[in-house]
């Protein structure tokens, strides 16, 4: 497939590099290759002895990744989930030894905008949205068989949908008669179940939303990866990560507060913050994208990086 007109531009990029401090001999991993906007940029701040390893679950992104690895020795790309981080990075004898980590998480660029991936309720393609297509349900196959309840919660949790009652209702006694297998055919039915549209939001906002978190897992697996990413790099080492979601963005933040706090002990406990423990130091605070760059690329609209600093 041609690539052309479907582009990834790589958020918040400069604040990335600057928050990883990249070390130019280091190793790195970045846990969401996509289109490698963000790898390449590490990777022009590393020697020829540094290194770097790209994961994505996505087909085309690993295409992508190992033209990249033909024309660049220090860099090598697998398809997994970053939710097996510690496989990738045990199998390469790196554990405590990573200089950095990213994780972009989400959705990128190609993905909503290639129809047959499913993504899109603006574009009519097969009810899909896997990041991997080969692996797992696909939401087409998941709304064919899912109970109403799951249905409702699923949207009212990881989208909050306030109308989930209704669009799972609808959902169910559309099956009935026919199956639901295209994006089309979902947010028309959303948009009908809707009993009235948010200003400048297409109603199945949400639903699509909902429903692409859920089929991939991805705030379980973003959950995982966390421990595994701090576990990994070596004392210095830089974990930076992107979400675009306040879901994503609540679960980075309690767990980077956490871990910078250390061991959860009663507060009369005569120890200083030190003995605590904390595995972690917090970088800086949120950063979110600039006027300019929102101005260029409305997708950084809802983008936040945190970026914490391995203690020990
Ligand atoms: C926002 S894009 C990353 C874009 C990338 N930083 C760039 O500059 O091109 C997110 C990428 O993460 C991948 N992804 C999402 N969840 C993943 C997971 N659990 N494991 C590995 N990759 C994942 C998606 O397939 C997608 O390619």
């Amino acid at each position: 497939m041609t690539e052309k007109g479907l582009e990834h531009i790589p958020v918040l990029l400069n604040e990335t590099v600057m928050g990883l401090a990249i070390k130019p001999d280091g190793c790195y991993i970045d846990g969401t290759f996509g289109r490698g906007g963000h790898a390449k940029a590490v990777l022009a701040a590393l020697s020829s002895e540094g290194k770097m390893l790209g994961l994505d679950k996505d087909p085309e992104a690993i295409k992508v990744g190992q033209a990249l690895a033909l024309d660049d020795e220090r860099f090598a790309i697998e398809q997994c989930s970053f939710a097996t981080l510690s496989d990738a990075v045990s199998e390469r004898l790196w554990q405590g030894k990573v200089d950095g980590i990213l994780l972009d998480i989400g959705v990128s660029s190609p993905q909503l905008d290639i129809a047959e991936r499913g993504f899109s309720f603006r574009k009519d393609g097969p009810l899909d949205m896997r990041m991997n297509p080969d692996e797992g349900m696909s939401a087409a196959e998941w709304l064919a068989t899912a109970e109403m309840g799951d249905i409702e919660r699923v949207l009212k949790t990881l989208g909050e949908e306030r109308f989930g009652k209704r669009i799972a209702r609808a959902i169910v006694e559309t099956r009935e008669t026919a199956p639901l297998t295209t994006t089309t055919q979902l947010a028309a039915l959303v948009e009908k179940a809707s009993p009235f549209r948010e200003k400048n939001k297409h109603p199945a906002t949400r639903t699509f939303q909902a429903i692409r978190i859920h089929i991939n897992n991805e705030l379980g697996e973003l959950t995982e990866a966390l421990q595994q990413a701090v576990d990994a790099l070596a004392v210095g080492g830089r974990l930076a990560v992107i979400s675009f979601h306040s879901l994503e963005d609540r679960i980075v933040k309690r767990y980077f507060r956490d871990q910078a706090k250390g061991d959860d002990l009663p507060s009369y406990f005569p120890v200083t913050a030190d003995q605590l423990n904390p595995s972690i130091k917090l970088i800086g605070k949120a950063i979110k994208a600039s006027e300019a760059e929102l101005a260029a690329n409305p997708r950084a609209r809802s983008a936040v990086l945190r970026v914490v600093e391995k203690l020990a």
